[in-house]
């Protein structure tokens, strides 16, 4: 069976960085018995950078679709044909295979509407995929519409990242109040605190005893990464957070989170 894990929060909080320390577990300790692919579907694109892929990003999903677009208009697909199913076909040839896991970005939406539209089709494209993959990992974008619009049914479980702010914390609890409205039902929630000062810990906790009790959902703090001059650094460098060292204290960290939500 297929696990779909994406990752979620307020803008800014760390989502894509956290991904980046997750993967670098996940190339270390999983990826030699497991096939995994990271879909990078915030539109700023940032996945690449942070695993140091080199691209121009041509193949993205969103240019897939443009071509298919105008694939359409030009008359060479003729207009009743299930564009789902056109999208499928080409799908393999846009994901960039790395050494430990593939990466899939969907990219900007080219035109008004578009990124609407490549939203839509991401059901179609995750279900194929399913079959190539023991792992598929997302980061989400910040926000709350691809929600709305179930971007992430097959999703099991959430990741929701945040920082030590009451909108951080706000973003946490309006994600699962729309997950519930529009049943998402994942089976775990996991919330990861980024940069926080230890007296600030308590009201996390306390913030996730409210959720669980309130919702009647599987929502557990994950851990907690902390603020990492290296990973500073490695931004302001733009070099790879999956090169940080082994003893880096927000990787130990991190690895922690992996373990448990990777349990295997
Ligand atoms: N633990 C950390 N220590 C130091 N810097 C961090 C840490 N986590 C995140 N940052 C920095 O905070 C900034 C935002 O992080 P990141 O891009 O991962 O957030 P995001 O939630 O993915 O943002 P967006 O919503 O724009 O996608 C980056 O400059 C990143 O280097
Ligand atoms: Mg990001």
């Amino acid at each position: 069976m297929t696990k779909i894990i994406a990752i979620s929060g307020k803008g800014g909080v760390g989502k894509t960085t956290i991904t980046g320390l997750l993967l670098k577990f996940l190339a270390e300790e999983y990826s030699d018995n497991h096939d995994i692919l990271v879909i990078d579907g915030d539109p700023a694109s940032n996945i690449p950078e942070i695993i140091g892929l080199k691209t121009d990003l041509e193949k993205t999903v969103s240019k897939l679709t443009v071509n298919l677009k105008q694939k359409i208009d030009k008359g060479d697909i003729p207009p009743g044909f299930d564009k789902g199913l056109a999208l499928e076909s080409d799908i393999q040839s846009i994901i960039y295979e790395e050494d430990d896991y593939d990466i899939l970005v969907l990219g900007r939406g080219e035109g008004k509407g578009c990124y609407c539209f490549i939203n839509n089709l991401l059901k179609n494209i995750i279900d194929p995929l399913e079959e190539s993959y023991d792992l598929i990992i997302m980061d989400m974008p910040a926000g709350l519409e691809h929600f709305s619009r179930r971007t992430e049914k097959d999703v099991d479980d959430l990741i929701i990242v945040t920082d030590m702010s009451r909108m951080g914390f706000n973003v946490v609890e309006r994600i699962v109040e729309i997950a519930k409205e529009v049943h998402l039902d994942f089976n775990n929630y996991w919330i990861i605190g980024n940069r926080f000062t230890e007296e600030a810990k308590q009201y996390l906790d306390e913030k996730i005893a409210e959720l669980k009790e309130k919702f009647g959902i599987n929502i557990v703090l994950a851990g907690y990464v902390p603020s990492d001059n290296e990973i500073t650094k490695a931004n302001l460098l733009s070099s790879p957070i999956v090169e940080i060292p082994d003893d880096n204290p927000a990787y130990k960290k991190a690895k922690e989170i992996a373990e448990k939500i990777f349990k295997f």
